[in-house]
């Protein structure tokens, strides 16, 4: 395996070798409808509202947040109460191992999708044609936690910001589970959260010479519930909007949510996972760490029989067990919803 940081350091690369050409300024985005500025302001949502004792304050920002998940599935959540220090600190570990020597690193090198620690370069490199600008580390770390035992200190600092993700996302599943006008714990309980799956995911995106031919990620959504995504300060992360793709630029310290496909299944397709991807530049190392939080593996999941029965429609999805879902997912090229469109009724 070539990591895409070995080759980016390459001292004599000028162009961007042949694999890597995924043309990503494909005429789609030349036509994209122009939206006005206004109908581009991502949504915020501050999580201390969402949170706090005040009934007005709680049910006008439920309100904010399923109109997020269903105008956009993507939003950035202020006043969260996780300290920077600890999601700076996390970016820095993240870094120091994909310093480490390109053969410490192999060490990790997982060989089977659920590998629980696994070290990669583009997604799936076994059945991709194109090669993706874009080393990683996946880590399955809940409700079982693992972690590289290199570089010191990370699996730590990494344990300690797992945690207090999870408190975020059980408020913000809380408020979803309302917005939906089902009981505050429904998700909770349904899709047995306490032992929800919890993949971390550092992702490495070097200068590219040729930023317009290649990509970090193709367009994808996530499996899981919700992706709480930092960066460390570089810009990337691209999301589709009424057919646009729209850059993030985020609020610092902020968390990036985006919602996954099994709260488009639980939903009943009100909640439309998104579409996103993550471009390269020819400048700076782009390091970015998603956190995507999923049901627990074993769980089935379909529709909200309320959902369904309230409306009197028909479930838009077929049940099925998310682990299956994740091995689909894993083990096949990443191409916009390919994975969602299996399982629809
Ligand atoms: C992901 C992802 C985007 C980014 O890891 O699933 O979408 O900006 N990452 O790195
Ligand atoms: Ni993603």
């Amino acid at each position: 395996m070539i990591s895409i940081k070995a080759l980016a350091e390459s001292p004599d690369l000028t162009s961007v070798p042949p694999t890597y050409i995924a043309n990503p300024k494909t005429p789609n985005d030349e036509t994209q409808p122009q939206l006005e500025h206004s109908q581009l302001q991502i949504p915020i949502i501050d999580l201390s509202l969402l949170t706090s004792g005040d009934p007005d304050q709680r049910s006008k920002t439920i309100t904010e947040l399923g109109k997020a998940c269903q105008d956009w599935g993507f939003f950035m959540v202020t006043n969260h109460g996780v300290p920077e220090r600890l999601m700076s600190g996390v970016i820095e570990g993240c870094r120091e191992f994909f310093d480490l020597s390109e053969e410490e690193k192999l060490e990790f090198e997982g060989k089977h999708v659920m590998d629980p620690i696994r070290y990669g370069t583009s997604f799936n490199a076994s059945v991709e044609k194109v090669s993706y600008w874009r080393d990683f580390l996946k880590v399955l770390v809940h409700p079982h936690f693992h972690f590289p035992n290199k570089p010191s200190g990370l699996s730590e600092i990494a344990l300690e910001y797992l945690k207090q993700i999870r408190v975020v996302v059980v408020s913000l599943l809380e408020g979803i589970s309302k917005s939906l006008d089902l009981e505050d714990n429904y998700i909770y309980k349904t899709l047995n959260v306490d032992s929800s799956l919890q993949i971390f995911i550092a992702n490495l995106y070097p200068p590219c010479p040729q930023p317009e031919l290649a990509m970090g990620l193709p367009p994808h959504s996530d499996h899981g519930l919700l992706t709480l995504l930092i960066q460390n300060g570089i810009g990337g992360l691209q999301i589709q909007h009424k057919g646009n793709w729209v850059n993030v630029n985020p609020i610092p310290n902020s968390f990036l949510v985006n919602t996954g496909d099994h709260l488009e299944i639980l939903s009943n397709g009100k909640y439309k996972s998104v579409v996103h991807r993550a471009v390269v530049n020819s400048n700076d190392t782009r390091i970015s760490l998603a956190i995507a939080n999923g049901p627990a593996l074993e769980t089935v999941v379909r529709p909200a029989s309320k959902l369904v029965e309230s409306h009197s429609q028909s479930p838009a999805f077929i049940g099925i067990k998310y682990k299956d879902y994740v091995q689909l997912q894993q083990s096949n090229n990443l191409c916009d919803k390919s994975i969602l469109d299996r399982v629809r009724n």
